[in-house]
């Protein structure tokens, strides 16, 4: 079992810590932010992500996992750092990577032994040759540092359940030895490793985001092409999906790709590929059409009010940009919401989780404690985010809430027949009508 360091607790860091914990290394996660540190050290996880605290306290008791704010000391006894900060998108498109050069000197600053520096944060093409340079640049001590990169394909929402049985573990690393070691370090998870070096490691990460990001925009026109000629993209989904060189998942259609990873990944790679004057248009046309698919869901709802929204009230279900997650980065709910408001609308908002509205949103929003006070005396009901709650509500019960019994399932996830004949009149995404 080794020691190991982890700089960052968002999703990727934090997870990491506690699973590595959990598979039995030790580990010490830093954070620069010192009441989110005191947070964890409790046992309480500052994201919501089911299975994560149960792990968290176990752990902790255990002694195996442990927080802090100190760089020197968590670096003391570890063998192994991974660097898991984010890396946020510039305004350029580019991935903004000061907190991974940030993380890169506080290593170079603080180590003693000599470490295996793992790049989890997901990361331009040569960015694992930048790290190193910047630690061999300033290192304090004579000690050997060697980088890898480990990319992450874990989801929000399945984090715990993805890291213990994803498909595949990469490594890559231009030598020999430091892969092997990180090799060894994941060999408790039992799960398939691709060996290869750095540079096509962090491509790969690139590479499969945005693969998926098209795929999930190539079913969302066609699902736009079905609804204009009375097909039904869920039977189509179902019949290209059962072709296994295509495959059933990431084509549901719905509201468009959003999220702290895909639009920053394929807005980087796109990036990337202007800056070496490579064309890559195909990512630029997925990018596209994610940017107007929300916008033809609410167009669609606008048209439904004979082009006049003002004074009418809609029930939003769901903020998140997609379930078990608290997250609203990139989230459809806040195009959509924006647009009704910007029509004079009045928007009533439910989200199974999601309790804080920022200082703007909660003084334009009526934010609602269950669906049935969100969906009181409405003109239309939006589902947004394809929460169970919401799939397994009784809509026989809630027809007698809204003023109109308007439904519009931006996820397909409704039982359109069922609901019809409880007296709903259902629009999906890609559907006859
Ligand atoms: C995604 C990838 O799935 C992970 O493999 C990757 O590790 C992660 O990004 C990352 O780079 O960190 P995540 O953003 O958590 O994970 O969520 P997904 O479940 O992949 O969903 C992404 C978006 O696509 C959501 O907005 C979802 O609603 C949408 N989506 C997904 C669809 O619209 N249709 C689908 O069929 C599938």
């Amino acid at each position: 079992m080794m020691n190991v360091a982890v700089i960052g607790t968002g999703y990727v860091g934090l997870v990491t810590g506690v699973v590595l914990s959990e598979i039995g290394h030790t580990v010490t996660c830093i954070d620069i932010d010192e009441k989110k540190v005191e947070i964890m050290q409790k046992g309480k996880s500052p994201i919501y992500e089911p299975g994560l605290e149960d792990l968290l306290v176990k752990n902790i008791s255990k002694n195996r996992l442990a927080f802090t704010t100190n760089h020197k000391k968590a670096f003391e006894k570890s063998e192994i750092i991974f660097i898991a900060v984010g890396t946020p998108q510039s305004e350029s498109g580019a991935a903004d990577l000061k907190y991974i050069k940030q993380a890169a000197k506080d290593i170079a600053q603080y180590i003693t032994n000599d470490t295996v520096v793992v790049v989890k944060s997901t990361v331009p093409v040569g960015t694992n040759d930048l790290v190193e340079n910047i630690i061999k640049q300033e290192l304090k001590l004579d000690v050997k540092v060697e980088v890898v990169s480990n990319p992450e394909f874990l989801r929000e929402g399945h984090a715990i359940h993805d890291t213990f049985h994803g498909d595949r573990i990469v490594i890559g690393s231009d030598k020999e030895k430091p892969g092997d070691k990180i090799e060894a370090l994941f060999t408790p998870l039992k799960l398939p490793i691709v060996r290869t070096n750095r540079r096509s490691a962090e491509m790969i990460k690139y590479a499969a985001n945005a693969f998926l990001a098209v795929k999930i925009s190539y079913i969302n026109q066609i699902a736009n092409l079905c609804e204009k000629l009375d097909a039904d993209v869920n039977a189509v989904a179902e019949g290209i999906g059962m072709d296994s060189r295509i495959g059933r998942a990431f084509l549901n259609a719905g509201l468009g790709y959003g999220g702290s990873c895909f639009p920053k990944d394929t807005e980087a790679l796109a990036f990337l590929a202007k800056e070496y004057n490579t064309s890559l248009n195909i990512v630029d046309a997925a990018i596209q059409a994610n940017s107007n698919q929300s916008e033809i869901f609410t167009q669609k709802i606008i048209d439904r009010f004979k082009g006049n929204v003002q004074g009418k009230s809609f029930a939003i279900l769901g903020l998140a940009f997609k379930p078990n997650t608290d997250d609203l980065r990139e989230a459809p709910a806040l195009k959509i919401i924006e647009k009704l408001l910007s029509l004079g609308a009045k928007v009533k908002v439910y989200d199974p989780i999601v309790q804080h509205l920022n200082e703007y949103q909660a003084g334009v929003l009526e934010h609602c404690q269950s669906i049935q006070e969100c969906m009181d005396n409405v003109d239309a009901t939006l589902l947004v985010t394809e929460w169970d709650e919401f799939i397994e509500n009784d809509w026989k019960e809630l027809r007698k809430y809204p003023n109109q019994p308007l439904l519009f399932d931006g996820r397909n996830i409704l039982p359109t027949d069922k609901l019809v004949k409880l007296g709903w009149q259902v629009e999906g995404i890609g559907q006859a009508q």
